[in-house]
């Protein structure tokens, strides 16, 4: 069974031009211990999923789905409360920007302490507990290769490098030992080496913890060499999902295509909006969404037919929806 299990997720912003599906039929799935890349350009939805995920979404929005379950759970049917069960035991989340997710006026040892589970702590007395935490703390820094200890627990967020924030928030992140990291591209923004040191580190975790990770990244060099599978959104839909290997060698989407010849441009932290090396052409808006498939317009093999929203097809685990897909011999 996976852990994640998202059929046909749709969520229907209220605009000034009525409702819009700012996602429209995402689908994907989270296997125990698999890192899953989730990419597309800047406004693609990314977040918008993630957020879906952890329920963080304002009341007025409208979502459904076929199927939107961890641990065969029915999420969507959770109240608050249980959902919020789920994500201090099992799922844990970390964003672009650390600095902004934690509390500035409090030292960052406290910030952590406090996140650790009362049943990981050992001793009797307040003073036992407090020692337990803090090893535990300082255990957790170490994990995430913060040697300095002491330095960064004493510290505030603002007195520290972006990275180190960025290392804190995975030490923050484990502190609840999860099952599933969700990490909403956790590098933007940061210099080469130091989101090396960052992929390095949750590649190790997966392999050593066989923590799952669902990686919504915008570097796709990166993660292609760290995630065993790939999910491709444009535009708030999944245009193709499949295993990492395949999905690089032979993409069947023309968009998936797009997105591998430009991916060393990605790595510059395009602003949003910029083009793609290998696309004419931006993401439109969600006020002029074109009809059918929704990469028509900048689609180098459109035809007429793609005014009708292609059907998702399958070949063995490897899932896209277009009409006239890459590498394939006839129309599918
Ligand atoms: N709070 C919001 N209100 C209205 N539209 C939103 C809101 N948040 C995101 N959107 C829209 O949803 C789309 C997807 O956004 P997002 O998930 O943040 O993209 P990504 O993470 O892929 O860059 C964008 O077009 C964005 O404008
Ligand atoms: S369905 Fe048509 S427009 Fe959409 S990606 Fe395929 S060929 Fe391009
Ligand atoms: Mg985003």
């Amino acid at each position: 069974m996976s852990l994640l299990d998202i059929k046909n997720l749709t969520l229907e912003i209220d605009s000034a031009s009525g409702w819009i599906k700012a996602l429209d039929k995402a689908s994907f799935t989270l296997a125990d211990g698999e890192i899953r890349a989730l990419v597309g350009e800047s406004g693609s939805g990314k977040s918008l999923i993630v957020r879906a995920i952890v329920g963080a979404l304002p009341d007025n929005w409208r979502i459904t789905a076929d199927r939107m379950t961890w641990k065969g759970q029915d999420l969507l049917s959770l109240d608050q409360q249980e959902r919020r069960e789920i994500l201090r035991n099992d799922i844990a989340v970390i964003f672009q920007n650390p600095k902004q997710s934690l509390d500035p006026s409090c030292p960052l040892g406290e910030q952590l302490e406090e996140v650790i589970a009362d049943n990981n702590v050992e001793g009797r007395f307040f003073w036992q507990k407090r020692q337990s935490r803090q090893r535990i703390a300082a255990n957790l820094l170490h994990k995430v290769g913060i040697k300095d200890h002491r330095l960064c627990m004493q510290s505030y967020p603002h007195q520290l490098a972006d990275d180190i924030c960025q290392k804190f928030m995975i030490a923050m992140a484990l502190a609840s030992e999860p099952k599933l990291l969700i990490a909403d591209d956790p590098t933007r923004g940061m210099e080469v080496t130091t989101k090396v040191q960052i992929l390095k580190l949750l590649t190790r975790l997966n392999q050593i913890r066989q923590l799952s990770i669902l990686f919504v990244s915008h570097d796709l060099l990166a993660i292609s060499s760290m995630a065993h599978t790939m999910t491709v959104l444009y535009c708030g839909q999944t245009v193709e999902t499949g295993p990492m290997e395949q999905l690089k060698r032979r993409p069947f989407h023309p968009y998936t295509k797009a997105l591998m010849d430009s991916a060393p441009s990605f790595r510059k932290d395009l602003p949003p909006k910029s083009p793609l090396l290998a696309m004419d052409g931006t993401i439109p808006t969600l006020q002029h969404l074109p009809i059918g498939c929704r990469l028509g317009p900048r689609c180098p093999r459109a035809q007429r037919e793609c005014v009708k929203m292609p059907e998702v097809r399958r070949v063995h685990s490897h899932y896209y929806s277009c009409h006239f897909p890459l590498h394939r011999s006839n129309k599918a």
